[in-house]
């Protein structure tokens, strides 16, 4: 049986100290329309705190790999945890992109995370340029293999794949494209977690909202969302959580 999907939002760098008031509203639809799905949402670092104890799963968006010390402007994992969070991502395109995060820094970060006791949202994708050359699959295999940290348990591994072009273009893969990358993905999983790679979630983001989501969310393989610009309204939001109702 598929694992319980996880719908995620990530916030990105949106929202100011009034995203208190969307978060009651989310935590509200949830609580009266329900949600057959894991909810979470990644806000701004700055947020965690006003955000959390309101009845909504909080993730960070990133995390350093070392758990002190002198690095201006980062914060850990165990500083997550010491806020409520029980989810980071790691690896997502943008901070591959704009802070040259390889799959060593990756995996690093995803340790970090699991070393607190915190689920690591590992995030893969292609680029536009990569998907026209063909290499998909390819590139997607070695960000797979290389950003999942040796001990890494089935249980606190989820992996994001998000094709680059997708993210924020209102583009999205065909429902027979996410549905081949999200094979090879799986056989990854279960190659690297034997039978528990069946309960690994792997998520889809790029472009996912209330109206293509119930497509989206039903291609094999396919265990929930992670969700930018969507993320960020709570009747929007929850127009893709629903999908799992
Ligand atoms: O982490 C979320 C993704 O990058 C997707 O963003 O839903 O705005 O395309 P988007």
């Amino acid at each position: 049986t598929a694992p319980k999907a996880l719908v995620a939002g990530n916030w990105k760098m949106n929202g100011l100290t009034s995203s208190v008031g969307e978060i009651e509203k989310l935590a509200r639809l949830v609580a009266e329309k329900g949600a057959g799905c894991d909810v979470l949402i990644c806000p701004p670092a700055t947020l965690i705190s006003n955000l959390s104890g309101k009845g909504i799963d909080i993730g960070g968006q990133d995390c350093h790999m070392a758990v002190s010390g002198a690095h201006t402007g980062d914060i850990s994992a165990a500083m997550l945890k010491d806020l409520g969070c029980n989810y980071v991502i790691v690896g997502h395109s943008e901070r591959r992109a704009d802070h040259g995060e390889t799959n060593d820094v990756v995996k690093a970060k995803a340790l970090a995370a699991q070393d607190q006791g915190l689920t690591a949202i590992i995030c893969v994708g292609e680029t536009d340029a990569e998907r026209e050359d063909g290499s998909t699959l390819d590139v997607v295999t070695s960000q797979v293999r290389g950003s999942i940290p040796e001990t890494a348990m089935a249980d606190n591994t989820v992996i994001a794949y998000e094709p680059v072009w997708a993210i924020g273009t209102g583009k999205t893969p065909t429902a027979d494209d996410v549905a081949d990358v999200h094979a090879v993905i799986r056989n990854l999983l279960m190659d690297r977690f034997g039978d528990a790679g069946e309960k690994v979630r792997i998520q889809y983001g790029g472009s996912v909202k209330a109206s293509n989501a119930a497509e989206l969310m039903s291609v094999p393989n396919v265990n929930g969302a992670l969700v930018g610009g969507a993320s960020l309204k709570a009747e929007d939001f929850y127009g893709i959580i629903a999908t799992y109702q």
